[in-house]
Parts: structure tokens; sequence; C-alpha cells
């Protein structure tokens, strides 16, 4: 029964009972909070030896490096082997960074703005009077900010479920004011999608009108699976390399949801001459990124098959509530045609839409009964999603109890917004 087939008075009798739900609801004074993809203190826990002293005996990486000190920019070679094998790079291609990856995002379009990619011939960015900017969408609020802050035109380009739309993109870049790309290249943030290895190559061989067109491909959640995995992908870099592009990615990523968010390590890779010109500036912003951490987390995770081993532990926690938001959305929606959403193989969230025009009213309502999501919107550039569709849902972070709690709620909240727009009309 869709509820477009319905009749006026139909609809009518159903709103009255949501509304009804609704209200109870609201009497219970809830205040659930499902704005952001947090780990759980579950989570945290998996990480708690890394507190441990033993872990950091002797204070000396492998090459005998004092990591108590000053020195070895570009992170200690067993950090450096650690997330190298994770995003899938040589260990020369590679710096290991600080607490964020987010950081080194940023401060890399910073510098091309400040002083260029580095690419002969090329100007510094801010020389240039526009600059425009591809970003696939749904997807993560503080890429589209970065970009958005530092004067880009931001172009959105919708993701189909395998990444973007490849005519679209390439059709795009033909114009020299495109300098760039974001990608989120698995389990990507809402959408949970993987890109396919035909448009990794496509991204990596496409004729651009800028000759220094860069891609910023956050691999943030590359060994982030729910159940089986991590999915296998054609690495970025390889592609863009076998393209003949060696220059045109830098992959990011962290252990922010391997071990302590905000207190992890992070990594930039990149062509060996891009490695070279990052230094060149890196060199003089820091001295040295935390040693001490890169060593904690060198010992602590150990290599690639020790990172999987921890990931599967994560994936215990986070799949039954991945599960049950799955759940309870058919229970509730199925057949309704109200509301479509994705089952993630991995990654932190499930991405709804809802009929055009409700998301907003949606997360209003949800609010008004104390429960908070990401405000629609979040997931497009500027924060306008031109058909008011799209709603990121973070279940990683509440107890399970809460979270059904809250999915309960919000498929209330879909039903009465979705009924109010379809009478409207
Ligand atoms: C796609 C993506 N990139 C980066 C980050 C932040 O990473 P970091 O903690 O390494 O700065 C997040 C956090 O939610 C994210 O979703």
């Amino acid at each position: 029964m869709q509820y477009k087939d319905l009749s006026k008075k139909e609809l009518i009798a159903i709103l009255s009972d949501e509304y009804r739900k609704y209200y109870d609801y609201k009497n219970l004074g809830l205040s659930y909070d499902m704005t952001r993809g947090k780990p759980c203190s579950a989570q945290l826990e998996l990480s708690n030896e890394m507190e441990s002293q033993k872990l950091l005996k002797g204070y000396s990486s492998i090459s005998n490096q004092e990591v108590r000190n000053y020195g070895v920019l570009d992170g200690i070679p067993e950090a450096k082997k650690l997330m190298s094998e994770m995003l899938g790079v040589g260990t020369d291609e590679i710096v290991v960074g600080g607490n964020s990856s987010l950081n080194l995002m940023y401060d890399l379009l910073v510098r091309f703005m400040l002083f260029g990619t580095g690419t002969e011939g090329c100007k510094p960015w801010c020389k240039d009077e526009k600059i425009k900017w591809i970003c696939p969408v749904p997807g993560y609020d503080r890429h589209f900010l970065i970009t958005e802050k530092l004067g880009f035109d931001l172009i959105a380009v919708p993701l189909q479920g395998d990444g973007p739309d490849m005519d679209m993109v390439e059709e795009l870049v033909k114009d020299p004011a495109v300098k760039g790309l974001w990608m989120i290249p698995k389990y990507s943030n809402p959408s949970g999608e993987v890109y396919s290895d035909e448009k990794i190559r496509r991204l990596a061989s496409m004729k651009t009108g800028a000759a220094d067109f860069r891609i910023l491909c956050d691999d943030a959640y590359t060994v982030h699976f729910l159940r089986k995995g991590p999915a296998k992908q054609l690495n970025m870099l390889e592609a863009c390399k076998e393209a003949g592009n060696p220059e045109r990615v830098f992959i990011f990523g962290s252990t922010s949801k391997i071990t302590f968010p905000g207190s992890g390590i992070s990594a930039v890779c990149g062509s060996e001459k891009n490695i070279k010109f990052l230094l060149s500036y890196l060199t003089i912003q820091t001295i040295c990124y935390d040693k001490i951490n890169q060593l904690r987390h060198a010992r602590f995770l150990k290599d690639y098959n020790g990172i999987l081993a921890h990931m599967k532990k994560h994936a215990e926690i986070l799949y039954p509530k991945f599960e049950a938001v799955d759940r309870i959305l058919k229970n509730e929606l199925m057949d309704l045609g109200i509301l479509s959403w994705t089952k993630p193989d991995g990654g932190y969230f499930i991405s709804v839409n809802t009929l055009p025009g409700c998301a907003s009213a949606v997360v209003e309502k949800a609010k008004e009964c104390g429960v908070k999501f990401t405000p629609a919107g979040a997931t497009y550039p500027y924060k306008k999603d031109p058909n008011d569709t799209n709603i990121r849902i973070a279940p990683t972070l509440p107890p399970i109890q809460e979270l059904e709690a809250a999915i309960k709620i919000f498929c209330v909240c879909v039903k009465i917004c979705s009924i109010e727009k379809l009478l409207e009309e």
C-alpha cells in the first residue's frame, strides 16, 4: 500500500493515528542525539590497551629514533609501514601526521591557494579569478565547508551507488576553472557506497582543462566494514600512476575510528613527487608530529592484519545497530513509497531519502520530539539539498535501545510529514 494511492480520507485517518503516537513520544521528554558519526563507548574500550605505558617501552622506533624528541617529520618507520599498508601505497608515498586527517586536507588546500600545487607553469590558486570544485552528493559536510570557506564555487554531482556520475564529471573538468574534486572512495559518508574500479579508472584518466587538477581522496572508512570485508578496490594512486597522472591524487586516512577519534594518527599519501612537495612546506609548518602516539599505534595495531582483527571487533558492536535501523525502517515504512534508505556494508552512516520537500520537516519534527538528527541539507554544498530529501542517520553512538526508540520516532515523523505533503498537493 503506497500512501500516494490512498484517498484523502484514508490519509487523514493515518495522520491522526500517527500524531497520537507522536504526542505520546513527546510526553516522554526524551533527549537523543543522532547527529554525528562517533564511536560508542564500547568501541572506545577496544583500544584501552593503548593507554598502557608498556606500549612505549624504550621510547624508540625500529630505526632507533628517540620518539620523545624532535625529528622525523614524515613519521617513524613502523607507523609509515602500518598506514601505508592500510591505505595501499608505498612507504615512500606517505607522510604520517598528527591527530586529524581533516586538518591535513585543510592545510593542503590552503597551501594550493597560497603557493600552488608545484605543477610547472601553474600559479597559486589565489591568483585565479574563479575556482570551481566538484562535490559528489550526498557527501561530507566538513569537506564542503572547507572548499566553501576558501571561496570555491561548489558543483554538486550525484553519486550513483558506485561513485559519481562520471559523464557529468568528465564534461565539467574540461573547464580549466574546475581545479578538483572530493571523493570518499569506500563506504562513503553518508551513502556508504564503494566506488567501482571502472569509475576510479575514469577519475584517474579523464582529461582535465586544469593542468594542476587535484583529487582529494579521503579514504576515511577504508577498513571500516560491518560484516565481511573490507571491500576490495583499485587504489586511486595506483590508478593515477597507471593513467600517467601520478600527481593528480592525494589520499588521506586516519585511525580516528579505529582507536580514539581526536587522539589517533593520520596520513597523507601521494606520488613521490607530491610527497616531496608536501614535505618542503611541512618542514616550515612543524618540526614533527606526535611520534609517541605513532609508536603507540604501531605497537598496538601491529600490521594490516592487526588492523583487520581490531576492525572485526568494531564490526561486532556496530553491525547489530545498523541491522536494527534497517529492521525498524522495513517494519514501519516498507512499501509505503515515502522513504528509501541504504544498507551499507561499511562506514558510519545510513543515508535516507524522503519524498521531495520533506527532509527538513522530518528533522524539525523529530527535534521537537527530543531526537536530534544531522540538519537536512548538511550533506549538500552550501547546506542546500535542492530537493530537500536527504537525511544522514548515524547509528554508531547511541546504545541500541536508545537507537531503536529514536528510529521509531523518526518513522512516525516521516509518516506525518509525508502525509502532510501529499495532502498539501
Ligand atoms: C569522510 C570523513 N573524513 C574525515 C573525517 C575526520 O577525520 P579525522 O578525525 O582524521 O580528522 C570524518 C569524520 O567523521 C569523515 O567522516
